[in-house]
Order: C-alpha cells, then sequence, then structure tokens
C-alpha cells in the first residue's frame, strides 16, 4: 500500500535515522522560536545541526548506501540548510524564513519519496555489495 521507495537499512542504522530525524525537527522548533525573539545566535546554532558538516555526509552516504539518490537528497537538504545559517548571519529575519521554508520543502519531498526499510544482515549484504 506505501507506494514509496524503500531506503533498506539494518534495525540500528533504522533506530538511529528515526533518533537524527526527530533531532531534525527538534532543530526547526529552535530556529523558529528563536527567530521570533530575534535571537540571532539560537537560530544559527539550531541551524548548524541541521547544516552540513563532515560528519553529516559520511552519515548520509552511509544511510542511503543501498538506496540510489537517497543521500543526494539528504545532502541537497542540508545545503538548503546552511542558508539559514548564512541568513541568521546577515540578521535577516525574512531570509531566514525562506531558508527556512526552503529546507522544509526538502523535509517533504524526501518524506513523499523514501520509506524505512528494515532488512537482515545477510540482506543489507547482499544490496550494498552489488
Ligand atoms: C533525505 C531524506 C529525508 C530528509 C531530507 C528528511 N527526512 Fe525525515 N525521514 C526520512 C525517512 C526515510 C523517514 C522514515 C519514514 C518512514 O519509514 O515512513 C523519516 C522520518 C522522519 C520522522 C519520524 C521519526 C520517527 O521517530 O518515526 C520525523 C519527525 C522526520 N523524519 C522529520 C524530518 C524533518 C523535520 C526534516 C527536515 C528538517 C526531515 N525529516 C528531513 C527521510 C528524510
Amino acid at each position: 500500500m506505501d507506494t514509496r521507495a524503500p531506503v533498506p537499512l539494518l534495525p540500528m542504522m533504522a533506530l538511529h535515522q528515526k533518533e537524527q530525524m526527530r533531532g531534525h525537527l527538534v532543530a526547526v522548533q529552535e530556529i523558529v522560536g528563536a527567530l521570533a525573539v530575534e535571537d540571532w545566535a539560537a537560530v544559527e546554532a539550531a541551524a548548524a545541526r541541521v547544516g552540513t558538516s563532515q560528519q553529516m555526509e559520511q552519515m548520509c552516504t552511509h544511510m542511503g548506501a543501498a538506496a540510489d539518490g537517497f543521500t543526494e537528497q539528504a545532502l541537497d537538504f542540508h545545503r538548503r540548510a546552511d542558508a539559514i545559517t548564512a541568513a541568521a548571519r546577515a540578521h535577516d529575519a525574512a531570509a531566514v524564513l525562506r531558508a527556512t521554508s526552503d529546507t522544509l520543502r526538502a523535509c517533504t519531498a524526501c518524506h513523499e519519496t523514501w520509506r524505512q526499510q528494515v532488512v537482515t544482515p545477510a540482506a543489507y549484504d547482499a544490496l550494498t555489495s552489488l
């Protein structure tokens, strides 16, 4: 019934991905809350948690190892979030909102496209050794 494309993940990876996701939602909550009181440092700190970093790139590459195109979509999402950081540094509220909206579009687009598929280690090894 669910027509979204599967992202094959080991149980631990699936758990970790969902933890990351809940953290992303908290970051968006903090961005909006901090923007409302023009606490630019807090906007920047929250945006940095969803922005591009070497650690994020590694994790997204790992998560998308068995799902063609997933990692690219994930990295595009983090790049969009980088624009929130830049706008916060410039103390530009309208630009923070635009970049947040643009970032949220990446969240919803990915959710429309992909779903988790928890697989066994043997199945995962077979998928990633192709
Ligand atoms: C590159 C893809 C991708 C991006 C970008 C993305 N997500 Fe997700 N997210 C997923 C997948 C896959 C799931 C699991 C969905 C499923 O299996 O039904 C998920 C699940 C979630 C969940 C449910 C977590 C749980 O505990 O069940 C939340 C909340 C969430 N995402 C928030 C966000 C937010 C907020 C953003 C953007 C700031 C975001 N996600 C961006 C792929 C993505």
